[in-house]
């Protein structure tokens, strides 16, 4: 039998197997920092508890910004055009870049992101994605750390939205489908 919250949702990660996963991400990225700063860099809204769970997991010294782009009008398909939201603060030219990200599906967000920072010349540009998607992969791109690859389902929870809602849902559960879908 599946787990499921108290809303009637089924739970595909549970909070503790995030946190689990997110200690053995921040670990990592701590063992490749190799000492070096850290600029970290949230894509909203979506990626905001990832953030804040990773950079807590992270043993050096980071510093945080955001950017917001759209992708996804306000249902599950994407529109494929994404356009930047809002930019970034501070600068990262010779900067440590780790550009974190709720879900890596179709790949045409971070790899519009990834050429828009690339283009100011950071030191080292990696992607951390809580989620990924690679059967849904349009766009030639990677994350050099991912929490869980998962199949086409579509999921809520854990920063992840479904027309703006669900986001603070502690665990990453599966969008029911409506009747007749
Ligand atoms: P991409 O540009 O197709 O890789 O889309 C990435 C963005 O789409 C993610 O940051 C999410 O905001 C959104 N997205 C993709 N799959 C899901 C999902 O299953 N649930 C919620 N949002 C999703
Ligand atoms: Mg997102």
């Amino acid at each position: 039998m599946p787990t499921v919250t108290n809303q009637g949702l089924e739970v595909l990660y549970s909070r503790q197997q995030i946190a689990e996963r997110v200690a053995e991400m921040g670990a990592q990225i701590t063992r490749d920092l190799n000492g070096e700063r850290l600029v970290m860099i949230g894509v909203l809204k979506g990626a905001a508890p990832f953030l804040a769970d990773l950079a807590r997991a992270i043993h050096a010294d980071a510093t945080f910004d955001f950017v917001a782009v759209s992708s996804y009008g306000s249902g599950q398909r994407s529109s494929g055009a994404v356009k930047l939201i809002k930019d970034l603060d501070q600068p990262i030219e010779g900067k440590n870049v780790l550009v974190v990200e709720d879900i890596l599906d179709t790949g045409l967000t971070l790899a519009y992101l990834r050429k828009l920072f690339l283009q100011q010349h950071p030191k080292t540009l990696r992607i951390a994605a809580l989620l990924d998607k690679p059967s849904r992969r349009i766009e030639n791109i990677n994350a050099d750390y991912v929490g869980f690859s998962i199949p086409n389902l579509f999921v809520i929870g854990y920063g992840m939205d479904y027309a703006e809602r669900y986001r603070n849902l502690p665990d990453i559960c599966l969008m029911p489908s409506a009747p007749g879908e």
